[in-house]
C-alpha cells in the first residue's frame, strides 16, 4: 500500500479503482483514488477448518493455506498483532459415514486425519498460532453457549417437519444418508444436500426415488423438531453490510453474495438428528446435533479461547480486523450464515474480509479423493523432500485467485528450473561465492555510486511498497512477482557490471558493486520471507543475520562493512525431466485405474411397455442462446427453438460446453418433462446427452440436420 500517513488512527492508501472503496472516504484524485482505510489495531485471520476425514492436497494448499500464511507471516513481520487460527472440522455426515464403512467410531476418523493434517500443515510452514479441533471440550462448551444465547434471545424458529427416517438403520437421513435422483438435472445418485452433477444445494425433500445410504431402504416420512435461523430476517443487513459496506471484496466473492442475496432468503435449519455432532443444548432434543456448518465456524472461536485468555480483544473489539481465507465452495458460509449467526448473537465483531480463491484443478481435471486425482502433500514430501518451498512457491504463483487454475508438472518444473534456480538461485549464489572469493566472506565497503547504483537502490524500496499493497489486497499472485523482481533486479545488476570482468581493472569499483549485490541479498530474506520462509532461513545462515523486521526492506546499508558472511550451500537445484516424468507417470496409472474400475457399464433398466416410451415427446431443436447461470459452475441457460416454441431450459452442461461454442448447434430434447424452477428460472424440458463412465456429458444431436420439432421414435 502506498502509505502517505494520516493521524495513527488511519491509514491513507492510493489505489487504482476497481469497483472499489469505502464511501465516505473516497476522494478522487485524477486516475487513482484515495481510499482512507482504517487502521487497525490488531488482526484474527482464520482459515477454513478442512474436515478431518481425508489427507490434504494442493488444491487446500493453493486455495486457502499459502494466502493466509504469507498474509498472516507478512502481519507478524510488520510487528502487527495477529493470530492466525484453524483446526480440524470433526464433525459431519462424511465423517460418520466414513466411520461406517471401516466400522470404526467417528473418533477413531477424526483422530487419525487430526494428526495427519496438522503434521503436513507443520511440514509446509503453515504457521498458525493453534491448530485447533472441534471435538474438544471447549468447542462443545463455546458452540452450546452461542446458540443457547441465540436460543434465549428468540432468535431461532421452532419448527416440527416431515423428514425422511429409515426403519431399517432405525434413524433420520440428514444430508448424505439419503441419496436420489436430482430433480434438476437428473443425476441418480444426487445427496440430500447437494447434487455434485450440476451443483445445485438441495434438501432431502427435492429428491426423487429417495433411499437411504445406511440400509439402502426406501425411508418413510416421520415428523420431527429442529431449530431454524430466519436468514431470510437479516437480508436487508446484509445486503446493506456486503452489497454497500463492502464493495471492496473480491469481485468473485461480492459476485456469489450478490447472488444469493437477490434470489432471496430462506430460514435454514441449525440442528440434525444426528448422533455424532454437539447436542443442541436445550431440553427434549434427544438425538439432535448442532449442523455441522452452525457449530464449525465457531471454532474459530473455540480455537481462539484455547489459544489466549485474551481472547475477547480478538472477537469483540471493533478495532480487530478479522479477515477468512477460504474456497469458493465455502463463501455463503462465512459471508451470509456465519455472519447473520454473529449478528444474532450481537457480541462479536464480523470478517473486514473473506478473500475466498476459486479451484485448483490437476492436469486438466478437477482434483478428486474418491478418484485419487490428487496430489497428496504427504506424498510430495516423500518424492520432493526438502522442496516445500517450491512448492510454496508455484502454488501461490498460480493460486486461482480470480477464476479456476490449473497445476500442471510442466509448470511446476519450470517455476522451479527457470524462476527459483535460474533467477533467485543464481543471484545469490553468485553474490555470496564472489565474496567469498575476492574478500573471504568480509562485505566490502560501498565507495562512490554511479547513477545506476543510486537507481537500483531506490528500486528496492519501489518493490517492498509494491509487495505490500499486493499482500493487503490479497492479491498474493502479484506480491510474489513483485518479490522477484528484486532477484530479478539483482540479477540484471551483476550482469552490466560484471564484477567478475571488473575485478581486473578497477577493484575498488568491485567493492561497491559487490556491497550493492549484499544490500539487495539482505533485503531478499525480508521481502521473500512470508513466501519461501524454508529458504530465506537458509539464506540468512549463509549472510549471518537474525531475525528480520518487515520495515528493514528497503535499507540500503543492513550489512555493514566488515560484516563477516558465510559459505553459502544451495537454495534450489534443478528438477529433471525425468522426476516430473514419473509423476506424470503416477497421474497417468490413476487415471487408467479410474477407466477400469468404471468400465463396467450399467445394466440395462427395466423394460417399459411401448405405450410408457411413446407418452415421452422426444424432439429435435436448435440452441438460439446460450449463458452461463450466476453462482454456479454446471447450470446454462438455453434458449432454444424447438420448432413448437422458443423457450428455456436449464441445463447441467456448463463444465463441458462453452456457452458461445453451442449457438446454432441442434439437439435433442424432450419436451414434456414437467417445467421445474432452477435458480429461479423455469426450465421446460431437458436436453438429452450421453454420459460417459467418467460422468462426461455430450449433447445427444441428429446425425443429419432436420427441422426443429421433429419427433424422435
Ligand atoms: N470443513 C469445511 C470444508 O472443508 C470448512 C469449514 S470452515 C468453518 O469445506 F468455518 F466452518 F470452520
Ligand atoms: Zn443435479
Amino acid at each position: 500500500m502506498h502509505i502517505v500517513s494520516f493521524s495513527n488512527q488511519y491509514h491513507c492508501a492510493v489505489a487504482p479503482l476497481r469497483h472499489c472503496a469505502v464511501e465516505p472516504f473516497l476522494l478522487p484524485l485524477g486516475r487513482f483514488y484515495f481510499v482512507i482505510m482504517k487502521k487497525f489495531k490488531r488482526y484474527l485471520v482464520t482459515s477454513a477448518l478442512p474436515y478431518a476425514n481425508g489427507p490434504l492436497h494442493i488444491g487446500h494448499l493453493a486455495g486457502v493455506y499459502v494466502p493466509s500464511d504469507i498474509y498472516t507471516r507478512y502481519l507478524r513481520m510488520k510487528g502487527e498483532d495477529v493470530i492466525s487460527i484453524c483446526g480440524s472440522d470433526e464433525h459431519g455426515v462424511p465423517i460418520t459415514l466414513k466411520a461406517r464403512n471401516e466400522g470404526v467410531s467417528p473418533q477413531v476418523i477424526v483422530d487419525r486425519y487430526h494428526a495427519i493434517n496438522k503434521k503436513a500443515f507443520e511440514d509446509f510452514g503453515i504457521s498458525f498460532d493453534i491448530y485447533s479441533r472441534t471435538s474438544n471440550k471447549i468447542h462443545y462448551e463455546t458452540a452450546s453457549e452461542f446458540f443457547l444465547k441465540l436460543y434465549n434471545k428468540g432468535e431461532f424458529i421452532e419448527k416440527t417437519s416431515e423428514q425422511y427416517y429409515d426403519e431399517e438403520a432405525g434413524c433420520f437421513l440428514a444430508d448424505r444418508y439419503i441419496m436420489g435422483t436430482c430433480p434438476h438435472c437428473g443425476n441418480e445418485n444426487a445427496y440430500g444436500d447437494q447434487c455434485e452433477k450440476c451443483g445445485t444445494s438441495l434438501s432431502p425433500s427435492d429428491l426423487i426415488n429417495p433411499h437411504s445410504t445406511i440400509s439402502g431402504s426406501k425411508p418413510v416420512l416421520r415428523e420431527t423438531l429442529h431449530w431454524y435461523l430466519p436468514l431470510d430476517k437479516y437480508e436487508p443487513w446484509l445486503r446493506k453490510w456486503i452489497l454497500e459496506d463492502h464493495k471492496e471484496w473480491k469481485t468473485n466473492v461480492y459476485g456469489q453474495c450478490k447472488s444469493w442475496l437477490d434470489q432471496g432468503l430462506q430460514p435454514r435449519a441449525v440442528s440434525r438428528d444426528l448422533d455424532w455432532g454437539v447436542p443442541v443444548p436445550v431440553k427434549d432434543a434427544k438425538g439432535k446435533v448442532l449442523y455441522v456448518w452452525f457449530d464449525a465456524p465457531i471454532g474459530y472461536i473455540s480455537a481462539t479461547r484455547e489459544l489466549t485468555k485474551e481472547w475477547e480483544k480478538y472477537w469483540k473489539d471493533s478495532e480487530t480486523k478479522m479477515v477468512h481465507f477460504i474456497g469458493k465452495d465455502n463463501i455463503v458460509f462465512h459471508c451470509i450464515i456465519f455472519p447473520a449467526m454473529l449478528n444474532a448473537e450481537g457480541s462479536f465483531i464480523l470478517p473486514d474480509n473473506v478473500p475466498a480463491n476459486e479451484f485448483l484443478n490437476l492436469e486438466s481435471d478437477k482434483i478428486s479423493t474418491s478418484r485419487n486425482w490428487a496430489v497428496w502433500l504427504h506424498e510430495y514430501l516423500s518424492d520432493f523432500p526438502g522442496k516445500q518451498d517450491v512448492l510454496r512457491y508455484s502454488l501461490c504463483a498460480s493460486a486461482p485467485e480470480t477464476k479456476d487454475n490449473d497445476f500442471t508438472w510442466k509448470e511446476f518444473q519450470s517455476r522451479n528450473n527457470n524462476e527459483l534456480v535460474a533467477i533467485l538461485g543464481n543471484f545469490v549464489n553468485r553474490t555470496l561465492v564472489l565474496t567469498n572469493n575476492y574478500y573471504e566472506g568480509e562485505v566490502p565497503a560501498r565507495g562512490i555510486t554511479n547513477d545506476n547504483d543510486e537507481s537500483v537502490l531506490k528500486e528496492i524500496s519501489v518493490i517492498r511498497t509494491n509487495v505490500e499493497s499486493a499482500i493487503e489486497n490479497f492479491r498474493f499472485r502479484e506480491a510474489l512477482k513483485e518479490a522477484m523482481n528484486l532477484a530479478r533486479l539483482g540479477n540484471k545488476y551483476l550482469a552490466d557490471a560484471e564484477p567478475w570482468k571488473v575485478v581486473k581493472t578497477d577493484p575498488k569499483r568491485v567493492k561497491t558493486i559487490m556491497n550493492i549485490a549484499l544490500q539487495i541479498t539482505a533485503n531478499l530474506t525480508i521481502i521473500l520471507e512470508p513466501f519461501l520462509p524454508f529458504s530465506m532461513e537458509k539464506l540468512r545462515g549463509w549472510i549471518n543475520t537474525g531475525k528480520v523486521k518487515w520495515s528493514d526492506a528497503g535499507k540500503t546499508d543492513l550489512l555493514g562493512a566488515g560484516h563477516q558472511i558465510n559459505k553459502p550451500g544451495l537454495m534450489f537445484d534443478k528438477i529433471e525431466d525425468e522426476e516430473i516424468n514419473r509423476q506424470i507417470e503416477k497421474l497417468l496409472s490413476t487415471k487408467k485405474a479410474n477407466e477400469t474400475a468404471a468400465a463396467k457399464n450399467k445394466p440395462s433398466k427395466d423394460p417399459v411397455t411401448f405405450d410408457d416410451f411413446s407418452r415421452i415427446d422426444i424432439r429435435t431443436a436448435t440452441i438460439l442462446e446460450a449463458e452461463k447461470v450466476p453462482k454456479t459452475t454446471k447450470l446454462l441457460k438455453l434458449k432454444i427453438d424447438t420448432g413448437i416454441d422458443v423457450r428455456t431450459i436449464v441445463s447441467g452442461i456448463a463444465e463441458y460446453y462453452e456457452p458461445q461454442d453451442i449457438i446454432g448447434k441442434q439437439i435433442s430434447i424432450v419436451a414434456n418433462l414437467e417445467p421445474r424452477s432452477i435458480k429461479g428460472i423455469e426450465s421446460k424440458g431437458m436436453i438429452l446427452m450421453a454420459e460417459d463412465k467418467d460422468g462426461k456429458l455430450v449433447m445427444v444431436a441428429p446425425a443429419d440436420k432436420v427441422s426443429n420439432g421433429s419427433m424422435i421414435k
